[in-house]
């Protein structure tokens, strides 16, 4: 990865670096650098490793040399390393004398946040087998859609069976073998796989089986929502996932340390930070199914926690939750994670102590991540000299209304001066690679930029609007395009717009995300227009919408437009729907708001308007 000697780079990088710029950072950048340089080292001597070193490689080094360490809590359960080693033994060994899989097939997994999610990814690895992270909450078109991207022949599924039955006749048409963890399963079509896991021995599986990888290998497949239609599946192959193991050691996290890993396992961010760093560092983590603001701080401690990992959204509930006496009673030392707005950063410091945040920003398939390693509040990032020449990227000047890259005469970018906004790119290089998404090429091409600063060259498109300050920290302002994000997921309009035009009233919809005070990201909002002499019916949509999409991705409002406008390249108006957003006092078209305890769209007054602001009614 590094030519030469990496020693020598850093000092002819550093010392000019440091000489021209020092400023109060300047001893925190040194010290970043170390760290940086650390992580290289280590990795560069795993890659020299034969047989080739993968994640599985380290956690069977940790069990070996702590066993007995608790690797995973959960409720009252407990699981040390060398239980973990053991029962993903067991369930592989269940997996290999099934018929219709193959160890080295793909396997989706469709679980929750629970140890048999755990010991089922190490088993997976074990046998040499990818592992497609079905996203929980996802249900009928998504679910098959997600799992038909990555070819996976076997589905494990924890529970849900119901989400299961709706897509089994188009699972057993194509010959998928489904496993349920459960003991007995009398629905034909879907087999019980806990009983034939107790039954399998536990014996160690032997490394041939997964002779057949390489670092360019498929290790799992994450899927996000992108920039338009249906989830994509991101590949992390092998030696992505290798370099993650460094996300929580490159923060001073040991394995004194606990972890408490409260966002799904199927995303990026709990399954890196959450799974994947606490295995380099041999830490414990105190699983939990689902995030909960009320029983965070007593989870903390309950268990002793010492790091916890966040999103936005997360933090942004624990100040909310109301103050108590002990809220400072804790152990936490560090947070690490993304999206923490300046004004909660400070609350949360206030609330509940001194806890280093350590706020970074990186994408499931991006090839460019920042870490704001000094702490400055509101900053994703700090960009300097080194990282840019190691992962070089740049801000471009973006048209949000065309929704693409401002061009110069010779079809070129042009790169945002210093203090103001643009579109984070980054050049598509060996050591920053863009995998793409399985199964889809036109959206991987679409993620793709060329003839950014030269003719022919080739960039990463983040999607991000970034703003980089004059004592170049980095920040985070917005999305572009066809995505926005709402309680910590990202939601894509196309795919709400796809659900929206099955209803038989509407003629066509426009999805956009719009802001509300208090709240982190976008709620969604559709404007739409009804079909010639059709009704708007508020309990008709509002069940469609309810069964096909998931809470989070459901429009919260709906404008009703006698037509919807479009820009002269027919790409639908946003920007100006965006602005009015649903305040009735700007909105002339008939405006609805679905209510949960009516279970229908209801009218938006100006009384429910100031309810939503004034957060008495909750969103
Ligand atoms: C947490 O720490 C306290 C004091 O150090 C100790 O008594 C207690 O047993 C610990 N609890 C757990 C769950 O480790």
């Amino acid at each position: 990865m590094l030519g030469g000697s990496p020693w020598l780079q850093l000092i002819i990088f550093i010392i000019p670096f440091a000489l021209k710029t020092f400023s109060p950072y300047v001893w925190m950048d040194f010290l970043y650098f170390g760290d940086l340089l650390r992580i290289l080292v280590t990795y560069g001597a795993r890659r020299r490793r034969r047989p080739l070193f993968f994640v599985l490689d380290r956690f069977l080094e940790q069990t070996v040399a702590c066993p007995d360490k608790l690797f995973i809590a959960f409720g009252d359960e407990r699981h040390t390393y060398a239980d973990a080693d053991r029962k993903s033994n067991k369930i592989a060994r269940a997996l290999q004398s099934q018929a219709g899989y193959t160890s080295g097939d793909t396997v989706a997994l469709f679980m929750g946040n629970e140890p048999t999610f755990v010991f089922t990814w190490l088993a997976l690895a074990k046998l040499g087998s990818p592992v497609a992270l079905l996203n929980y909450n996802i249900r009928t078109k998504s679910l098959l859609h997600c799992f038909n991207c990555c070819k996976a022949k076997v589905l494990v599924a924890a529970s849900g069976l119901e989400a299961v039955e709706d897509v089994l006749p188009s699972l057993i048409e194509q010959g998928v073998v489904v496993l349920l963890m459960t003991k007995h399963c009398d629905t034909s079509g879907i087999q019980s796989f806990l009983d034939k896991v107790e039954e399998a021995p536990d014996s160690p599986l032997p490394r041939s089986l997964r002779s057949h990888l390489s670092f360019k290998s498929p290790a799992v497949y994450i899927y996000t929502s992108g920039t338009t239609g249906l989830p994509k599946a991101a590949l992390v192959n092998q030696n992505r996932l290798l370099t993650a193991l460094a996300i929580l050691s490159s923060n001073g996290v040991t394995s004194k340390d606990v972890m408490y890993t409260n966002l799904p396992l199927y995303h990026t961010a709990g399954f890196f930070v959450g799974f994947i760093g606490p295995i380099e560092t041999g830490s414990t983590i105190v699983l939990k199914r689902k995030f909960s603001a009320s029983q965070f701080w007593d989870d903390c401690r309950k268990y002793n926690v010492t790091v916890v990992q966040y999103i936005g959204e997360v933090m942004r509930y624990l100040c909310c939750t109301p103050k108590r006496d002990n809220d400072k009673d804790h152990k936490v030392r560090l947070a690490i994670g993304n999206g923490i707005r300046a004004e909660v950063w400070k609350e949360f410091l206030n609330r509940f102590g001194n806890v280093q945040i350590r706020e970074f920003y990186a994408s499931t398939e991006g090839n460019i991540g920042f870490l704001n390693y000094p702490g400055k509040m509101g900053a994703v990032g700090r960009v300097h000299f080194l990282h840019q020449k190691l992962f070089p990227y740049t801000l471009v000047k973006y048209d949000t209304e065309r929704d693409e890259p401002v061009r110069d005469a010779n079809g070129l970018c042009i790169k945002s001066p210093k203090g103001e906004t643009g579109l984070l790119v980054s050049k598509i290089t060996d050591i920053a690679p863009f995998e793409g998404y399985a199964q889809n090429k036109e959206q991987t091409e679409r993620k793709k930029l060329r003839d950014v600063l030269k003719k022919g060259d080739l960039y990463f498109n983040t999607g991000d609007l970034m703003r980089i300050d004059k004592d170049n920290f980095i920040y985070f302002q917005d999305r572009v395009g066809d995505t926005f994000r709402w309680k910590g997921e990202n939601v894509a309009t196309t795919e709400v717009s796809d659900i929206l035009s099955f209803i038989d009233c509407l003629q066509e919809a426009n999805v956009y995300g719009v802001q509300v005070p208090g709240h982190e990201g976008r709620v969604g909002m559709a404007a739409v227009s009804l079909k010639e002499d059709g009704e708007f019916d508020g309990s008709k949509v509002y069940k469609h919408v309810v069964s096909y999409l998931p809470s989070y991705a459901r429009p919260r409002f709906i404008r009703i437009q006698s037509a919807v406008e479009v820009t002269g390249t027919f790409k639908q108006m946003k920007v100006k729907l965006v602005a009015q957003g649903f305040d009735p006092g700007q909105v002339q078209d008939p405006l609805y708001f679905l209510d949960d305890c009516v279970k229908s769209y209801v009218p938006v007054t100006a009384q429910l308007y100031s309810s939503i602001l004034s957060g008495s009614i909750k969103l």
